[in-house]
């Protein structure tokens, strides 16, 4: 019997960085699933990179990613570490890799997840990565999961409040997720039949704002509703409104109070009466769509598929109804805006 060479199964790691999303843990589970199709073991990191930092594992087998479509965030637990905030943090990174024996790892996220994963891979790291956003913001993938499920929990809302907003004559805004787009403002916002639609791509008037609410009342439309994206702002003071200055370790404010400073404009410019709802971590949470979780399952097969491979640098993404990857050095660090014909579209129906 010839000497049989049996092949040394790799050890996969798996990370979850940024906001969480619904879809998370149904790519979790494709990565571990394919992975072992291929003889290969998996081993999650807590907390995002903060889990490697410390060498805070999850392992994770089939028994870990049973019944888990359903269940929205990600049981890796996330995190906004920046390891390049840290001393030797990147250097660490690589080390307790090393020490692991982790051959390959799958990084989930949004930008800032995946810029730090194409700086890691310039310096050795075998990382392969996963676009996750519910703000559809990232750029060279169509989608990302998470949005979809995002857009059909704001639009269960418009719907519910267009009752109470024609039943009192009130003008409501709900204002959504999306710090540097307004994604989840427009495709909720057409779906849900908005009045209006407020993105960061497109600072407004607020006295165009009112003239549109003024215009409905006009045809005896006494109440509107308004959708403004947290990164929305008015053209004459052309910046963010924050919650607090504190910044997060990739320099990011937490934004909100788009949607009371356009509600007190209303009241004062026209004396009609006004509520906001801020939807807030709400948007991120609850199980996924059918169209999330098979998306999910498709990028988590495909990464799995490339971790075998040694396809590192490079980022899986849905272009049409193919999925591919693409190079993560291709990911510059800027977000995808809303396409302003879609934009268009929707003003046709403002007012
Ligand atoms: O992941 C994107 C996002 O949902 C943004 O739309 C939002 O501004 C941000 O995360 C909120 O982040 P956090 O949950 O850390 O406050």
């Amino acid at each position: 019997m010839p000497f049989a060479f049996t092949r040394m199964n790799k050890i996969i790691g798996i990370l979850t960085g940024d906001g969480d999303c619904p879809g998370i843990n149904a790519v979790i589970r494709a990565v571990v699933r394919k992975s072992i199709v291929y003889g290969n073991t998996v081993i999650g990191f807590r907390k995002s990179w903060k889990g490697i930092l410390e060498k805070d594992i999850y392992p994770l087998d089939m028994n870990a990613v049973s019944d888990l479509m359903a269940k929205g965030g990600t049981i890796l637990g996330s995190s906004r570490t920046n390891p390049f905030k840290y001393e030797e943090g990147p250097e660490t990174i690589l080390k307790h890799l090393r020490e692991l024996n982790v051959e390959a790892l799958v990084a989930v996220g949004s930008l800032d997840t995946l810029m730090v994963a194409e700086k890691l891979f310039e310096r050795g790291c075998p990382v392969v990565g996963i676009p996750k956003t519910i703000d559809n913001d990232l750029p060279l993938t169509d989608r990302t999961f998470g949005f979809d499920t995002a857009i059909s929990t704001v639009t269960e809302v418009i719907d519910r409040v267009h009752s109470t907003a024609e039943s009192h004559d009130r003008v409501i805004i709900i204002e959504v997720m999306g710090r540097y787009t307004g994604w989840i403002a427009t495709y909720a916002g057409i779906a849900g039949g908005a009045d209006c639609i407020l993105i960061p791509e497109k600072p407004f008037s607020i006295d165009d704002v009112c003239k549109l609410i003024r215009r409905r009342h006009q045809r005896g439309k006494d109440f509107s509703i308004i959708v403004a994206a947290e990164g929305a702002r008015p053209k004459e003071h052309n910046r963010f409104i924050v919650k607090t200055d504190r910044v997060d370790e990739f320099g990011h404010k937490q934004l909100g109070g788009i949607g009371n400073f356009i509600a007190q404009e209303i009241e004062r410019l026209t004396g009609f009466e006004t509520r906001v709802t801020i939807l807030g971590p709400m948007q991120r949470g609850g199980a996924p769509t059918a169209f999330d979780r098979v998306l999910a399952t498709r990028f988590g097969v495909k990464a799995a598929d490339m971790a075998e491979r040694g396809a590192y640098g490079k980022m899986v993404s849905l272009q049409g109804n193919d999925i591919i990857e693409v190079k993560l050095s291709d990911l510059i660090d800027k977000v995808k805006p809303v396409d302003s014909a879609l934009y268009e579209i929707a003003e046709v129906f403002f007012g």
